[in-house]
Order: C-alpha cells, then sequence, then structure tokens
C-alpha cells in the first residue's frame, strides 16, 4: 500500500531537533527579535510540522503575488491562501535580505522560530482582501483581520525551535508524519477528512457516515486555532465531539485528532486550502458541504464545491465529496439532502446558528433529530461554565 503523497510530493519538515536546535537557540539570542502573536506561531508550528507542505516558511513576495492572483505558488503549484508574516514599517527598515531574525511570542518571549529573510515587501490589502475573501467589507472576520495588520510582509524559510504547548486536550495534536503513520497502522487505504469549527449535530454526522460508507474510515479534524467570539470554544467542542464519538461512532473507523489553525472564513478558496492540508495528513478525501468555510451572506451556497473545478484532480490529488444543504425530513423518517428526498421545505427540519445557540443558552436541549442529547448535554455545559463569573 502506498500513502497518498503529500502536496507538493514531500512532507516538509522545518522542525530543528537536537543539536541542530541547541546551536539556533543558541544563536538566536544575538538576533533582531520579531514579536509574533498567536495566529502567527500556529502558522508557524503548521509550517514546521509538514502541514502546510510544500511551504517551508512564510511566502516571499513572488509566491505572494502568485496565490493572490492565481491561487498558485510561483512554481505553479495550487495554493489558495497567503500564508504570510506581516511587520511594521519601522521593522522593516532594520531588516536586510539574507538576514536571520528571531520570530518571538508577544506575550510569552519565547523564541518560537528563525528566519532567513528572502524578501521585504508591501502589499495592497484591499486587492488581497478582494481576492481571496471575494468582499472588502471590513465586517468580514477575515477581511477584519487582515486590515488590522501592516500591510509590510516578510517571507523566507523557517527553522521551528519551540512549539506552542496546547493547554488543553493535547493528546489530539498529532503532526502529518503521526497521522500518515497511523492510517497506515491501522490498514487504512482511504481516509475522508472533515473540517469544522462547530460542534457536529446531525447534519455533519450525516454527511461524514455518507461518506464514512466508501471510505475506510473518517477523520474528524476540528478546527481548533483562533475562530470568531462566537464560536464555540474549542475545549467545549472537543469535549462534545468525544461523547458523540463514544455513543454514535465505531471506534475502529474513526479517529479524532485537532487542526491547531486559525480560521480565516474564506469560503471558497479556505475550502482548497483545507483538502491540500487534510491530504497533507493522509486523507484521500476530502468533505465540502454547504458553504464550507463561509460566514454571514458573502459566499453562494455550493461556491466552495465549484471552486474545485478550476484545477484537475491531478494537482490537488485529493477527492472532494460534495455534498448538499442535509437536514431532518419528518416525512421521510431520517436525514436527507435535496438529492434524496422529495418533500417540501415544510417537512424538513432547520435550525439557524442563532437559534440553537438561543436554546442552548436557555438550558434547552435543540430537538435530537438536530443534535444528539449528549452532544447537547455537553454545549449546555459549555455555555454554562462561559457565563459563570
Ligand atoms: S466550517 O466553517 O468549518 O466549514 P462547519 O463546521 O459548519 O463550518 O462545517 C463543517 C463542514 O460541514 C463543511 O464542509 C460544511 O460545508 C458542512 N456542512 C455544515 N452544515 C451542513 C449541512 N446542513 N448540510 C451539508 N453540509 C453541511
Amino acid at each position: 500500500m502506498t500513502a497518498i503523497l503529500p502536496h507538493g510530493g514531500k512532507l516538509i519538515n522545518r522542525i530543528a531537533e537536537g543539536q541542530e536546535r541547541e546551536e539556533l537557540l543558541k544563536a538566536s539570542y544575538h538576533l533582531k527579535q520579531i514579536p509574533v502573536n498567536t495566529w502567527t506561531i500556529s502558522d508557524l508550528d503548521l509550517i514546521g510540522s509538514g502541514a502546510f507542505s510544500p511551504l517551508e516558511g512564510f511566502m516571499n513576495e513572488k509566491d505572494y503575488r502568485s496565490v493572490v492572483g492565481e491561487m498558485r505558488l510561483a512554481n505553479g503549484t495550487v495554493w489558495s491562501i497567503p500564508i504570510t508574516l506581516s511587520v511594521s514599517g519601522d521593522t522593516a527598515r532594520s531588516l536586510n535580505l539574507g538576514e536571520q531574525v528571531a520570530l518571538t511570542g508577544a506575550e510569552d518571549g519565547v523564541i518560537y522560530a528563525v528566519l532567513t529573510i528572502e524578501s521585504v515587501y508591501e502589499v495592497n490589502q484591499e486587492e488581497e482582501s478582494q481576492q481571496v475573501f471575494k468582499t472588502t467589507d471590513p465586517e468580514h472576520p477575515g477581511v477584519k483581520k487582515l486590515l488590522e495588520r501592516s500591510p509590510i510582509y516578510v517571507g523566507g524559510s523557517v527553522k521551528v525551535l519551540n512549539r506552542p504547548k496546547p493547554e488543553r486536550f493535547g493528546d489530539f495534536y498529532f503532526d502529518p508524519a503521526r497521522t500518515r503513520e497511523l492510517f497506515r497502522q491501522k490498514g487504512w487505504n482511504s481516509v475522508v477528512g472533515f473540517q469544522t469549527r462547530n460542534p457536529v449535530h446531525r447534519a455533519h454526522e450525516y454527511i461524514q457516515k455518507s461518506a464514512m460508507e466508501i471510505v475506510d474510515a473518517l477523520f474528524l479534524n476540528p478546527l481548533v486555532g483562533e475562530t470568531k467570539s462566537d464560536d464555540v470554544p474549542a475545549d467545549v467542542r472537543m469535549k462534545s465531539y468525544l461523547v458523540l464519538l463514544e455513543n454514535y461512532y465505531p471506534e475502529d473507523r474513526t479517529f479524532l485528532g485537532v487542526f491547531p489553525a486559525a480560521m480565516r472564513y474564506a469560503g471558497p478558496r479556505e475550502a482548497i486550502f483545507h483538502a491540500i492540508v487534510r491530504k497533507n495528513y493522509g486523507c484521500t478525501h476530502f468533505i465540502v458541504g454547504r458553504d464550507h468555510a463561509g460566514v454571514g451572506d458573502y459566499y453562494g451556497t455550493y461556491e466552495a464545491q465549484d471552486i474545485f473545478s478550476n484545477f484537475k484532480p491531478e494537482e490537488l490529488d485529493i477527492t472532494p465529496l460534495f455534498f448538499e444543504h442535509s437536514f431532518f425530513c419528518t416525512k421521510c423518517g431520517n436525514m436527507a439532502s435535496s438529492k434524496t428526498c422529495p418533500h417540501p421545505n415544510e417537512d424538513h427540519l432547520t435550525l439557524s446558528g442563532t437559534k440553537v445557540r438561543g436554546l442552548l443558552r436557555d438550558g434547552q436541549c435543540p430537538p435530537p433529530e438536530f443534535t444528539r442529547p449528549e452532544v447537547a448535554e455537553v454545549l449546555i455545559n459549555g455555555m454554562r461554565a462561559s457565563v459563570t463569573p
């Protein structure tokens, strides 16, 4: 059995270990220090572990412009989201090409990595917003984040010296090399990856299990990096995934591991990015449902599926599995989608996120056709804990 190749053909490893780490760490104390925030530390770690293969560092100007304009790195490899390091104008002016700098946690002072400067460049953030997010509306959470940053970027390869330590659920952090090894040990030839920033409701469960009917296993890979403040916190979600798996999923065909990335809310472009990264983790298939990675009304319901037709299957080399909007149909008496159910909307149980949050906040379980009761209980308790002073 040959495992699916990482994007670009080779799993990148930019994590320094042993003597190399010791030497770099020693040298790094004498380098210029660039403070980096949690988001950048998460990007760094994902570059280091190979989750972002073939990236070896933050994008240089050529790759950045090509990614923003063409959804490809300068060498033609498909890549849809800029992965960049933003610095202040003063910092930029003090830097020289070829110089090494230390990337240091702004909050904890830890030296996370050393970067070798390849390029320092100024960007047009409005253009980046329009291309990547399809809007320049500052209310869009991804655009908002982008506009908060300085428009001066520094590109170059990195060597990671320290890794962020998860506060909780550390047992569910796996690097791509490890998930690949585990999938192989389990004898799984085909694995479907599932991205989520939400609790798993019945519609999610339905599309996961529909996919599981045709592949060997499910890699439930919730995103646990930065999300917008009204999304359910990652630790509450993790508890909810555990009770769900325990009660409703076959243990020998499911694997839970976190994706410690920040959420961009870039809809279609993020769907491509999410698929590529899951290939790096060893998935052969990837689920894209309705409004994947979307927010508000910025993207069409199936735009995140349509974008895949811009690329040849061999360019992505992971099979997307597209699912229509799914719901519980009271006439059918089961989960369905417009592909499988002939009944009108009135027969379909659909609840908005706002409505569900309202119910949970009031300590009420949404109907079991919408959310498993065990999951609802975890979410209600989680909400209670978050409002307790
Ligand atoms: S995401 O921002 O992480 O994509 P979410 O956690 O809501 O959001 O969705 C996870 C995956 O499930 C995405 O592929 C999304 O398209 C899909 N999905 C969510 N709800 C539905 C639904 N009711 N029907 C079909 N697919 C859905």
